[in-house]
Parts: structure tokens; C-alpha cells; sequence
């Protein structure tokens, strides 16, 4: 067992794993995932932790999706930094209920922990979505999401689909849409 989560042990898009279809996860968790979820959410935090992330050499990521430690199961962490401090979702069996007709897209284009290289063009998401799933301890929970907290649940999402964020990128016009939809 492991005590903290390296970025060596985050699987590389090359990992076929990445291209399955994670499992729905029955209730009540397993030891084992309640301590991946906390390994999942301590590195995610200790990452947007500048010093946290250079002592033990994190790259930085607001989500992660089980699969991406090389467990197929529906889950996933968001740990997202705001002016009070950092808001965390860990959510079991996500699954987007709703969502806005408006999309947007990051400018500088997503980033993925499972990715190392850059990746040029537009990813539509949508601006807000609602997500429906359960809690660690088999509750229901339904989260609002908007603006960069939506597009992390659509990343990590697709994860458990086996999709990752490039597939969206369109081949032929890698900056198609970038006139119709929101910059953010
Ligand atoms: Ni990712």
C-alpha cells in the first residue's frame, strides 16, 4: 500500500486501461477505495500547493478519475482552489443529469495528468451542467457546476467512458467553434 500518490502513478494516455469503460461502483465501499479517494484528493490539493508540488514533484490537476490510478471504477475527485480555500467533490457514479445549452471552452486548452504533451485546439463544454451521483458514504448527491468546475466534471466524466479531452478536438479544424462558443 502506498501512503501518497506520485505522478508516476498516474497512467500515461499510452495505458489502454485509459480506453476502457469504468465499472458503477456498489455500495459499501471497499477500504481500498475509500483510501484511493483519499490519495486521489491529497494529491490533487498538495498539487495546486506550489511547494507542496515541487518538494515532491506534482503536476499540478484540479480532477481526477479512478481509472487514471489504474482502477476501473466510477469515480472521480475535483479539487478546485478558490479565494477561501479549496472546494472538493468527490463524487461516486457521476452522471450529468442536465446541462446549458451554452458551451465554452478553456483558451489555453485542457489539461489532463494522463497527458504530457500539448494538445492544440478547442474543446467544447458545456457552461454548466448538473451532476448527479453519490457520496462516499452511498448518499445522493446532486451538484450544480459552472464555468471551469463544469468542464473538470465533463473531463473526468468522460474518463470513465474511456474518452479523453482530445478526442473532442476536431481533426480537420482543430479550432472549429472558437467564434460560436465562450472563451474562458
Ligand atoms: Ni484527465
Amino acid at each position: 500500500m502506498i501512503d501518497m500518490l506520485k505522478t508516476k502513478d498516474i497512467l500515461d494516455e499510452k495505458d489502454k486501461r485509459l480506453r476502457m469503460i469504468s465499472k458503477e461502483v456498489i455500495f459499501p465501499l471497499t477500504d481500498e477505495d475509500k483510501t484511493n479517494i483519499k490519495l486521489m484528493e491529497e494529491y490533487l490539493e498538495n498539487s495546486q500547493i506550489e511547494e507542496l508540488a515541487e518538494k515532491y514533484d506534482l503536476r499540478a490537476g484540479m480532477g481526477m478519475a479512478a481509472v487514471q490510478i489504474g482502477v476501473l471504477k466510477r469515480y472521480i475527485v475535483i479539487v478546485n482552489e478558490t479565494e477561501n480555500g479549496f472546494d472538493k467533490y468527490i463524487v461516486i457514479n457521476p452522471k450529468i443529469v442536465s446541462n446549458s445549452e451554452e458551451k465554452i471552452y478553456v483558451t489555453d486548452g485542457e489539461g489532463c495528468l494522463s497527458v504530457n504533451r500539448d494538445c492544440e485546439g478547442i474543446i467544447p463544454r458545456y457552461a454548466r451542467v448538473t451532476v448527479e451521483g453519490y457520496d462516499i458514504n452511498g448518499n445522493k448527491v446532486k451538484i450544480r457546476a459552472r464555468e471551469e468546475v463544469a468542464i473538470a466534471f465533463q473531463h473526468e466524466i468522460d474518463h470513465l467512458d474511456g474518452i479523453l479531452f482530445f478526442d473532442h478536438i476536431d481533426k480537420n479544424n482543430p479550432y472549429k467553434g472558437k467564434d460560436i462558443y465562450r472563451a474562458i
